[in-house]
């Protein structure tokens, strides 16, 4: 089914209900998602990305209800991850021998990648390189290299002034009604900032000088057609102006407490410093987590918007627990700026962990405070004594 952006351009994808992980289990997706993709029918007809592995027969099927497959002149495949070329494969055979796909370089390396060489006819473009698709209406491409592939680029519709971005500016949403002003407003912004530091933020100095370049391009933007989740029609320039925002070591007055605990000792540090930053500061907010049982993502979203974390792990084996040392990990592989970090944990003999936890904290790009909280055992009066100059510190 056909679902109508404006004048002659369409949404042919899949809204996706049931997903509940992205990038195999990496990424978690609690409000479904969707995989965007367009039909453009001017004097030439084109295809704007497709769809998903799974979905790829689907995907041809609903096409060929829509329109007659030879009338296809030529595909843009904007980006070669899966989850937008994967319907190639089963689609590719069905159009006429040799039709163009136009994509970068990097796209042909990923597309050939995982595909093989097939003999499709790759067009390669790279940014300010347009296509005429009749009707005084041209297809101009912008390279987007690293956000968040060296392959991923946009392509903007002129006349109709639609910015297909990819994965630029989408969310893992579903919205069956399409647009960002039919959303749950909520929703939209928190998947919105969830899909930005997940999968965006380790670029976030790329992408302000992309957002830049793309001002300087004087484009008027009508609508954002994102590859994921809400297309942005309601005034499209709010989620550009939000990704400026973002990307500049964002931060909002939030401080994080997370924590694995075994017996419970950590857990009641935590919850100790979490009391006094409310106390100290009431119009903070605080989030608690436990990292073991938490979202990891999630919880990384609530990192994102904190100006300081305090983190807690026990001391096992000599090291930290491992649930913790992943966490840092991965905090580490987002690249988050401009962020305060305090260490905490109980130790029943030789009390590693928070000289660790400083250590891989510092190594995953934070500030690290030199306040800490080491209990022996249990957390004594003299150890919940340091909570408030920790807080302190971590609140300056
Ligand atoms: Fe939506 Fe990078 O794929």
């Amino acid at each position: 089914m056909r679902r109508l952006i404006k004048n002659n351009v369409n949404w042919i994808g899949y809204i996706d209900w049931e997903l509940e992980s992205f990038h195999g289990d990496d990424y978690s997706i609690f409000n479904g998602s969707s995989q965007n993709a367009y039909l453009i029918e001017e004097e030439k007809t084109v295809l704007i990305d497709t769809i998903w592995t799974p979905h790829r027969f689907d995907y041809v099927e609903n096409l060929k209800s829509e329109i007659d497959l030879n009338k296809i002149d030529f595909v843009v495949a904007n980006h070669g991850e899966c989850d937008h070329s994967g319907a190639l494969m089963a689609l590719m055979p069905e159009l006429k021998p040799g039709t163009p796909i136009y994509c970068t370089a990097n796209a042909v390396k990923s597309i050939e990648g995982q595909y093989g060489k097939r003999g499709w006819n790759f067009q390669v473009v790279k940014t300010g390189d347009s296509v005429e698709i009749g009707n005084n209406k041209k297809l101009i491409f912008v390279e987007m290299r690293m956000l968040h592939w060296p392959d991923s680029m946009a392509t903007y519709l002129t006349g109709d002034n639609i910015l297909f971005s990819n994965d630029a500016f989408g969310q893992h949403f579903a919205v069956e009604e399409l647009f960002n002003d039919k959303a749950d407003q909520c929703l939209l912004y928190k998947e919105a900032m969830k899909y930005f530091v997940n999968i965006l933020n380790p670029f976030a100095a790329i992408l302000a000088k992309k957002l830049d370049e793309i001002a300087k391009l004087n484009l008027d933007i009508d609508i954002i057609a994102t590859s994921h989740g809400a297309i942005w029609r309601d005034n499209p320039m709010q989620i550009v102006k939000k990704y400026a925002e973002w990307a500049n070591a964002y931060q909002e007055n939030q401080v994080t407490v997370a924590y694995d605990t075994m017996w419970e000792g950590t857990a009641k540090i935590a919850h100790k410093i979490s009391e006094e930053i409310a106390r100290q500061s009431p119009d903070t907010v605080v989030k608690v987590f436990n990292i073991a049982k938490a979202d990891k993502n999630e919880m990384m979203t609530e990192l994102f918007k904190s100006k300081a974390i305090a983190v807690g792990s026990p001391t096992v084996g000599n090291s930290i627990l491992s649930s913790v040392m992943g966490w840092i990990e991965f905090a580490k592989q987002l690249k988050f700026k401009n962020k305060k970090a305090a260490a905490f944990g109980c130790y029943g003999w030789s009390g590693e962990s928070v000289k660790i936890l400083q250590e891989k904290l510092k190594d995953a790009g934070f500030n690290v405070i030199d306040e800490n909280i080491k209990a022996a055992w249990t957390m004594t009066d003299e150890d919940a004594a340091k909570i408030p100059e920790l807080v302190k510190s971590l609140l300056a």
